[in-house]
């Protein structure tokens, strides 16, 4: 359905777990608490969302965490989603720790595509940034989704003087590989308010005066608001997702639900609507009028680049990007 700003809302993203099996300081830094369990929506709550989404027009599902296959029976719940009728795609956002572990349940389970986080290719700094040693397990987990024949996205949030050298050589993943490198902005959401950030416009300038011929490539290559470039001889393509220098709110397609059942019209601000109470204790209708009400209470855009104008308290962690 179309919110207030005549924008066809079909897509949702689904926080499955706030927990996490990394520790990246500008998402999930150390000492954070988690959810107790009885809070987080059961998988049938999280179906009967699902459905309730499909009747209003939503068909695409994006699951993400914290991390998302560190829930147990996570492809259960994409097979339980991929197979309500009306049901387009389901796809998910993951660290990449697990997923050549979970990868054939989620094949089976009919997980359309995956993205990956990496935002570094040197082992020492992986884990400076995660808290962690596993960029060898997240390397096998790319290797082994692109085998499958998933498709497979690259997320790289870049940082001022920790991986910003890098760019070029996560650029040249896509060189040989049948995968998107994607540039992410750093957004001012919880720790990534500390600062940063790498302008996309300045890598894109690096990235022209590197690679003149780089064309863009208007195929639709997810749902999110990343834009895409090509670069010739490369096999895959090259995203950007611009959050403070390419404003992409005009283009928005989204809702976005906590683990915990809140479900958020805009990423940049505090105001949600709790669906858990409408599954637990409301009556038959809520469930459908809250998600109507937090389609119809969409901002028309975030105001990231005006700190002060931001709500939004939670951790990126809580509300899964
Ligand atoms: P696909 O295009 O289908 O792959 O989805 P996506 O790009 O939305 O998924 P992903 O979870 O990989 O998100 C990548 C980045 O985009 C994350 O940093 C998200 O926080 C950011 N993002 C996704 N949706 C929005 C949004 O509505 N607003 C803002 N500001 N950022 C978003
Ligand atoms: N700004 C931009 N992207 C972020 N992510 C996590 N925190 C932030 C932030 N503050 C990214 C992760 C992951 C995706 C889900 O969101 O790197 O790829
Ligand atoms: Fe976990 Fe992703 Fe956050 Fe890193 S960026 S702590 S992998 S949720």
């Amino acid at each position: 359905m179309k919110d207030a700003f005549g924008r066809e809302i079909n897509y949702m993203r689904i926080s499955i777990t706030d927990r996490c099996n990394l520790r990246c300081r500008y998402c999930m830094p150390e000492g954070i608490q988690c959810v107790p369990m009885q809070d987080i929506l059961t998988f049938e709550e999280i179906e009967r969302v699902c459905r309730e989404a499909v009747g209003l027009g939503i068909t695409r599902f994006k699951i993400t965490g914290g991390e998302p296959l560190v829930r147990l029976g996570c492809p259960a719940l994409v097979r339980m989603i991929r197979r309500i009728p009306g049901v387009c795609e389901v796809t998910m956002t993951t660290n990449g720790v697990a997923l050549k572990q979970y990868l054939p349940e989620l094949l089976v389970a009919g997980l359309d595509a995956v993205n990956i986080s990496l935002d570094t290719l040197d082992r020492e700094k992986f884990r400076q940034i995660t808290g962690f040693d596993r960029l060898t397990r997240v390397w096998d987990s790319i290797d082994a989704a692109l085998e499958s024949g998933l498709r497979v996205k690259i997320n790289t949030v870049l940082q001022r003087g920790i991986n910003d050298g890098e760019w070029e050589k996560l650029l040249l993943l896509a060189e040989k590989r049948a995968l998107d490198v994607r540039f992410i902005e750093l957004m001012p959401i919880g720790y990534g308010a500390n600062g940063g950030m790498v302008s996309n416009v300045d890598l894109m300038r690096r990235i022209r005066e590197r690679y003149p011929q780089i064309e863009p490539d208007a195929t639709v290559h997810g749902n999110g608001p990343a834009t895409y470039w090509r670069i010739p001889g490369f096999e895959g393509g090259v995203g950007f997702i611009s959050a403070i220098h390419g404003k992409f709110c005009t283009r928005c397609n989204r809702i976005r639900m906590t683990a915990v059942g809140e479900v958020k019209p805009c990423l940049c601000y505090e105001r949600s609507f709790d669906i858990r109470h409408a599954l637990r204790d409301g009556s038959g209708d809520e469930v459908r009028e809250t998600l109507l009400c937090a389609i119809q209470a969409k901002p028309d855009m975030h105001c990231f680049e005006e700190r002060e104008a931001v709500t939004e308290r939670r951790l990126m962690a809580k509300i899964g990007g």
